[in-house]
This record gives structure tokens, C-alpha cells and sequence, in this order.
């Protein structure tokens, strides 16, 4: 039966992450020193920046923009899916946390790459022309992933990636009565998702959820079918 997905255990995410290449040196590295710097144990999970890279590589992306920096770890998974004249422009409102990432992301194989924005997300989209990227990440403040969103849908290119952290709301999704003040965003922003009709995305359950989409309408064959001939 495959009708329905399989249910999901703790033990099945074991196995993936046992079969999916994890974090080198250099993000071992970034991990430590952001713990010791004080950041919190937030980055993305190692099968999630793969799977990531994954899309990115197919969708043969170059100019892609990251919301949230927090310590770079997402930046350098990311960067790392581009050609060597892509480019990832990541906007950090924090000017601790883009100081430190610059400094993390400036000892990686990928600085010539990256570029970390100082400054608060949504007014960096703006300024961006319409249809100049081809993949986002959101990976800041919940409440602010519409807005994120709905910039980045102009910004994207038609069959553009768009991506965004948490759908799962760091677990609290299906708990009745969430402790996280950010757990109603995030319910709010799945919806607000769901009903999208410029955007095919799913939650891809990895990480603590990962929202992935493509810009545009599905194509008419794949949600229609034919009418027979009379
Ligand atoms: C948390 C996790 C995240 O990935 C994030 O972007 C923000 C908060 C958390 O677990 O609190
Ligand atoms: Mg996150």
C-alpha cells in the first residue's frame, strides 16, 4: 500500500541521516564555535541542508538570498550548491550575529560566494528587481514569513525555489497548547501557504520541516484531466 505516506518514526530519521552526506570539518567547526559564542543549537539539520543543496543543484540556481543568517552554517550548505560565479546574498538584522557569521563564513571554502547583508529582511527583498533569483530561504522571524514570502514570490523567477524553515514550529505543530510564542505564526504561515495558487509547495518532513516550492501554477496536466473526445 502506498496510497498514503508511511508513518514516520524517530528510528526512520536515524536511518536517513546514517545515509546522507553530514557536515565536513568546517561546519563541525562553525557548530562548535557558535555554541561556544552563546548562539542557540538552531541550525538546520545536516539530511535538511543535503536535501536543500539537492534542489538548488537541479533547479541549476546562481543567485539565491537567505533570510535569517544566525552563525552562516545555512549560508555555507547553501553556497556550496552553487557554480563558482553563483552567488548567496544572506540578510541578518543582528549586527553581532553578521559579524560573526562574515568572520565563520570568510575561513570556508565558499566566501568568494557569499555575501552577508546587514539589515532587516523584508526592506533587502524590496530593493530587489522583480523575477532576479532563483531560489529563497526563510529562516527568520515567523510572524514576518508572509511578507518574506510574498516579496520573494515577485522577486523569484517563474519555476524559481522558494524555501522556508519550520514548518513543523520546532515540534509544537500538533501540540494543543503550544509554549513557543512563534508556534500560531508558523500555523498561520502554513495555511497562508496551502492556499497559494502562484506556488506548488509541500512540507518536506525534514529538519524541523522544510516548506518547498516552485513559482508558478502547476501545469494544467498534472491537476486536470483530459476531457474525453464526444
Ligand atoms: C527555533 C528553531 C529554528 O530553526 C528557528 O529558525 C527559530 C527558532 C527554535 O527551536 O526555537
Ligand atoms: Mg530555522
Amino acid at each position: 500500500m502506498s496510497e498514503k505516506s508511511s508513518i514516520v518514526t524517530p528510528g526512520h530519521f536515524s536511518y536517513i541521516a546514517a545515509r546522507t552526506r553530514g557536515e565536513d570539518a568546517t561546519l563541525r567547526l562553525l557548530r562548535k564555535e557558535a555554541r561556544a559564542a552563546g548562539y542557540p543549537p538552531i541550525s538546520i539539520a545536516p539530511e535538511q541542508g543535503s536535501f536543500m543543496q539537492i534542489l538548488l543543484r537541479g533547479a541549476g540556481a546562481r543567485e539565491v538570498v537567505e533570510v535569517g543568517t544566525l552563525a552562516g552554517y545555512s549560508a555555507i550548505w547553501i553556497a556550496r550548491a552553487l557554480p563558482s560565479d553563483g552567488r548567496l546574498r544572506t540578510v541578518e538584522k543582528d549586527s553581532e550575529r553578521a559579524a560573526f557569521a562574515r568572520s565563520m563564513i570568510a575561513r570556508s571554502d565558499v566566501a568568494s560566494r557569499v555575501e552577508v547583508v546587514e539589515g532587516a529582511g523584508l526592506e533587502f527583498l524590496r530593493s530587489l528587481p522583480d523575477g532576479s533569483i532563483d531560489a529563497l530561504f526563510l529562516d527568520a522571524d515567523k510572524a514576518g514569513y508572509p511578507a518574506y514570502a510574498t516579496e520573494g514570490l515577485r522577486i523569484l523567477r517563474e519555476g524559481g525555489i522558494l524555501m522556508a524553515d519550520n514548518a513543523f514550529a520546532f515540534g509544537e505543530l500538533l501540540v494543543p497548547s503550544p509554549v513557543d510564542p512563534e508556534t500560531p505564526a508558523v500555523r498561520a504561515f502554513n495555511d497562508w501557504m496551502a492556499e497559494r495558487p502562484d506556488l506548488q509547495a509541500v512540507i518536506v518532513p525534514l529538519g524541523d520541516g522544510l516548506w518547498v516550492g516552485v513559482k508558478g501554477r502547476a501545469h494544467a496536466r498534472c491537476s486536470e484531466q483530459p476531457q474525453p473526445q464526444s
